[in-house]
C-alpha cells in the first residue's frame, strides 16, 4: 500500500468518519455520509457500499454517492455465485487487500462498464467479511493512485466497523425482543434496576403481584417498596457481589403491595458491574408468600410438637423421680419395720415365753399362750409386709432369686407355680432389677386375684441385651384395655404401673389374653450393661 499523498486530507476524512461512528446516527446514515465524504474529498466519482448476507449468500446495496448523476454503481440485491469468476466474489472471499477492475474488465456479477477504474475493498471486522466498498472513477476523471489506497482502505475499515456495530445492534435488538416477549409473558416478576437502584423495567406481572402498573414503578427506588430489612439485605448482597466478582445473587424481598399487604418474594438476580460499580441489576422474583406461610405453619407445629414432647419428657422425668422415690421409701419403711417393731415384738415374745414358764395359774398360762401366738402372727405379718415392701433378697441376691421367692409365695397360696430361668442369671442395674421385680409381682398378684388359674408359669430370660420376663396363667383371661388412660381412669393402677415402669426404661409390656384362654404378660427391658 502506497504512502498517502495528502496526509492532511486523510486525517480530515478519517476524523469525519470516526465522528459518524461516535454519533448516534443509524448505520444507513453513516454509510451515506461516508460515501459523500469520499466523493467530495477524494479522486473518486462514485462510492458505493454493499453488505454481505451470509445466510442468503448475497450482496445488498446499502449506500452510494456520486459526483455526477448516473455515475452510480448501484444495483438491486445480487445473488453471489460463490464460485463465479467475479472480482466481487473474490474480494469478499479474499484477504483484506483491494481488488482493482480496469476499464474493459467484465465482471459477471456487476456491470462496471462505463468506468475507467473500480477499486473494491472488503469491509472486514474481526476477521469476518461483512460487505464491500466500491470506489469507481469515470473516464477522463482523475483516478485514485497507489498512494490513495491507504486512505481508501482506512475508510473501508471504518465502514466495516459500522457494519459490525450495526449487525451487533440488530442482533441485540432481536434478542432483546425475544427477551422482552419472554419477560412480558413470565409468571414471575421480572425487573431491571439501574445502577442507582431505580426501576428501569418491570414486567406486567407487577399488576397482579403487587397491584402496581409498571409505569407507577418505573424510575422509583426499589427501597421505597421493600421492607427496611429486605433493603439492607439486598444492599449488602450487592456489595458482596461487587467485591467478589460474582455476577449472580439470591435474596428475599418482603415487599408491600399497593394495598399494603406484604408479599415475600424469592429473588434471583444478576448484575452488570463495571469498574467496581453496578450498572444494572436485574432479577426474577417469585412470590413465595404461600410457601412461607406453609413453612411457618410447619415450624409452629414442629415447635408445638417439641413442646408436647418436652412436656412428656418432663412428665417422664417426674415419673422416674417419683418411682425411684417410692422405691426408696418402700425400702426405708421395710427396713424400719424389720429393725424396729419386728425386733421389739421378737423381744416381747421371748419375755412372754419366760412369763409362761414362770407362771403357775392355768388360766394365766392359757392367756399368755394366746398372746404369744398373736405376737407370733404379728411378727410374721410384719416380716412379710416388710419383705413385700422391698424384699431384701432382691437387693442382696438379684432378680432371679427374688422372682423365685415370689413364685414360692404363690405356691404357698396353693397354686401350682413353676419357675424357670433362661440364660446366665446375673446382676442387673438396680433400677432394672426393681422394675422387673415389681412387674412380676403385679402380674402374679393379678393372676392370683383375678384369674382363678390353677397353674402359673414364670420365666426370666437373661439375654445379651435384654431381660425378658413372662408370667403365664391358665385362668379365665380378660380383654386387655385399649389404652392406659382408660385403666387409669378406672383406678386400676396395677397394669398402668407395669407399663410405666417398662416404658421408663425403654422397654415394653405385652399382654396376651382372651377371655377363657388364660393370660400371658411379657415384659422386655433393654439392658444397658450388666453389673457383673
Ligand atoms: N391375669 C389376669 N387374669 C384375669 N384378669 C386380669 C388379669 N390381670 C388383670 N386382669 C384384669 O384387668 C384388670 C386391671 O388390672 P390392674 O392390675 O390394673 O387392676 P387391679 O388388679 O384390679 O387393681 P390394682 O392392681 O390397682 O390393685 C383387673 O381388674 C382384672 O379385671
Ligand atoms: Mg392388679
Amino acid at each position: 500500500m502506497g504512502r498517502s499523498q495528502n496526509p492532511e486530507l486523510e486525517r480530515k476524512i478519517l476524523l469525519k468518519a470516526l465522528s459518524y461512528l461516535a454519533g448516534r446516527d443509524r448505520a444507513e446514515g453513516i454509510y451515506t455520509s461516508i460515501c459523500r465524504t469520499v466523493v467530495e474529498e477524494l479522486p473518486v466519482d462514485s462510492c458505493s457500499i454493499f453488505l454481505y448476507d451470509s445466510k442468503s449468500n448475497s450482496l445488498h446495496h446499502v449506500a452510494s454517492d456520486a459526483r455526477t448523476a448516473g455515475a452510480l454503481l448501484e444495483t438491486e440485491d445480487i445473488r453471489l455465485k460463490v464460485n463465479g469468476d467475479s472480482r466481487f466474489s473474490r474480494c469478499l472471499r479474499g484477504d483484506s487487500r483491494p481488488v482493482v477492475l480496469e476499464e474493459g474488465d467484465v465482471d459477471p456479477l456487476l456491470n462496471t462498464s462505463g468506468f475507467k477504474r473500480v477499486i473494491l475493498f472488503p469491509l472486514t471486522s474481526r476477521g469476518e467479511t461483512l460487505g464491500l466498498m466500491a470506489y469507481a472513477s469515470l473516464p477522463g476523471s482523475p483516478v485514485p493512485e497507489e498512494g490513495d489506497l491507504g486512505i481508501l482502505g482506512a475508510i473501508a475499515a471504518v465502514a466495516g466497523a459500522v457494519a459490525l456495530q450495526s449487525r451487533l445492534e440488530d442482533e441485540l435488538e432481536r434478542s432483546e425482543e425475544r427477551y422482552r416477549v419472554l419477560m412480558e409473558g413470565a409468571r414471575d416478576l421480572v425487573f431491571v434496576l439501574d445502577g442507582g437502584g431505580r426501576f428501569l423495567y418491570v414486567n406486567p406481572r407487577c399488576r397482579d403481584m403487587l397491584g402496581y402498573e409498571a409505569e407507577e414503578m418505573l424510575g422509583r427506588y426499589f427501597g421505597e417498596f421493600v421492607s427496611g430489612e429486605s433493603w439492607a439485605q439486598t444492599v449488602s448482597a450487592l456489595r458482596r457481589v461487587v467485591s467478589s466478582g460474582e455476577r449472580f445473587l439470591d435474596y428475599q424481598w418482603v415487599i408491600a403491595r399497593k394495598d399494603g399487604r406484604p408479599l415475600t418474594l424469592d429473588v434471583r438476580a444478576s448484575v452488570v458491574v463495571s469498574g467496581g460499580e453496578i450498572l444494572r441489576h436485574q432479577g426474577i422474583a417469585r412470590d413465595i408468600s404461600q410457601e412461607k406461610a406453609l413453612h411457618e405453619e410447619l415450624l409452629r407445629r414442629d415447635q408445638e410438637l417439641d413442646e408436647t414432647r418436652s412436656n412428656e419428657e418432663r412428665m417422664r422425668g417426674y415419673l422416674t423421680v417419683a418411682t425411684l422415690a417410692q422405691e426408696e421409701e418402700r425400702a426405708r419403711v421395710a427396713r424400719e419395720l424389720h429393725d424396729g417393731p419386728v425386733q421389739y415384738l421378737v423381744a416381747l415374745r421371748r419375755q412372754l415365753d419366760l412369763l409362761e414358764k414362770l407362771g403357775n395359774r392355768k388360766e394365766q398360762v392359757e392367756v399368755l399362750k394366746e398372746i404369744d401366738s398373736l405376737v407370733e402372727r404379728a411378727i410374721q405379718d410384719l416380716r412379710e409386709f416388710s419383705r413385700n415392701l422391698r424384699p431384701p433378697i432382691l437387693d442382696d441376691f438379684g432378680l432371679s432369686y427374688a422372682v423365685e421367692w415370689l413364685v414360692e409365695q404363690v405356691q404357698k397360696a396353693g397354686i401350682d407355680a413353676k419357675f424357670t430361668v433362661e440364660g446366665e442369671p446375673r446382676r442387673l442395674d438396680r433400677d432394672i432389677e426393681v422394675a422387673c421385680f415389681r412387674i412380676t409381682q403385679e402380674a402374679l398378684a393379678n393372676a392370683m386375684k383375678h384369674s382363678k388359674a390353677s397353674t402359673v408359669e414364670v420365666s426370666v430370660a437373661f439375654r445379651e441385651d435384654v431381660v425378658e420376663i413372662r408370667v403365664a396363667d391358665n385362668g379365665r383371661g380378660f380383654s386387655p384395655p385399649d389404652s392406659l388412660t382408660s385403666l387409669a381412669r378406672a383406678g386400676q393402677m396395677g397394669l398402668v404401673g407395669m407399663y410405666e415402669r417398662a416404658e421408663l426404661l425403654g422397654g415394653s409390656i405385652r399382654i396376651d389374653s382372651e377371655p377363657a384362654r388364660g393370660t400371658t404378660v411379657t415384659a422386655r427391658i433393654p439392658l444397658r450393661k450388666s453389673r457383673s
